[in-house]
């Protein structure tokens, strides 16, 4: 469709969000379809799209958003392969849009590719940041990696700020790059509103949170950001991993050390 293609904004947006699948990929976070990624793209809509038919029946949430009525999503499909989202976002992914009262979407491009099977939760996640935190909170980033996941099979990592405590002390960059730590949700099963509503809770705090046995998500402003923010902890996890396959459980940054980033980076306590 050629109200998409040729809008040059919303194809720069769309290929920042094919850029990041692509690493989500090569870093060993996205086997087959693990992962998903949502962005709120209406800022980039213009008249010819919202004149678009949609290309698939209205289909309702459990409970309207009236704060995103009328809203543009940019979602990867459910079963999709980021590897394959890296390659074309539109045979792996689509847009849709909230009908004027919130209470449901429908696709309007560029297929009809149904949208993960975590929309809900997505979707929960992206009404509670319009109206409760920052409203250019305009990405949730989902995915599995490796290293976060097996901490999350440990009970002491489940407790409160013991993994954002134990990631932060490995390298100074990662309380500086994710400020507000990691919120904790236990297991629940992937794409109920169980898990949504647990995530919101950590929302309030956390940008970051870890689902148990499951993987992590994140929020922000930027799909790149949101990106690197995980890229960060999940180097940390490496660097707690070697350190303790090198000589036992290490002693990390002190205290002290954590607490004299806070003044120069301008750091909430
Ligand atoms: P989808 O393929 O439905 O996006 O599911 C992948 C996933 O990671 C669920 O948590
Ligand atoms: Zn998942």
């Amino acid at each position: 469709m050629k109200q998409i293609t040729s809008n040059a904004p919303l194809m720069k947006e769309i290929d920042r969000i094919r850029e990041v699948a692509g690493y989500l990929w090569e870093k060993g976070w996205a086997e087959r379809n693990g992962g998903n990624i949502s962005v709120n793209i209406t800022e980039f809509i213009t008249d010819e799209i919202m004149a678009l038919p949609a290309l698939s029946g209205t289909i309702a949430f459990d409970t309207p958003h009236k704060n995103l009525a009328g809203h543009y999503f940019y979602i990867t499909g459910t079963g999709k392969r980021m590897r394959y989202v890296a390659q074309d976002a539109f045979e792996n992914g689509s847009i849709i849009r909230l009908t004027s009262d919130g209470a449901a979407y429908e696709i309007v491009a560029e297929k009809p590719i149904a949208p993960t099977s975590e929309l809900p939760s997505h979707i929960a996640m992206h009404s509670y940041m319009r109206s409760n935190r920052n409203p250019n909170n305009k990405v949730v980033l989902h995915t599995h990696p490796t290293e976060i996941i097996g901490m999350s099979h440990h009970k002491k990592f489940l407790q409160p700020n013991v993994m954002a405590r134990t990631l932060w002390a490995m390298i100074p960059e990662s309380r500086i790059i994710v400020p507000r730590g990691i919120g904790i949700v236990g297991y629940e099963i992937p794409g109920t509103m169980d898990l949504a509503n647990a995530t919101i809770k950590q929302l309030e705090k956390h940008d970051m949170v870890v689902w148990e046995k499951h993987g992590i998500l994140c929020v922000g402003d930027d799909i790149i950001e949101a990106f690197d923010a995980i890229d960060t902890m999940v180097k940390s996890a490496q660097i707690y991993i070697a350190a303790v396959q090198t000589g036992g459980e290490p002693e990390g940054m002190t205290d002290e050390q954590l607490d004299g980033l806070i003044e120069p980076f301008n750091l909430p306590e």
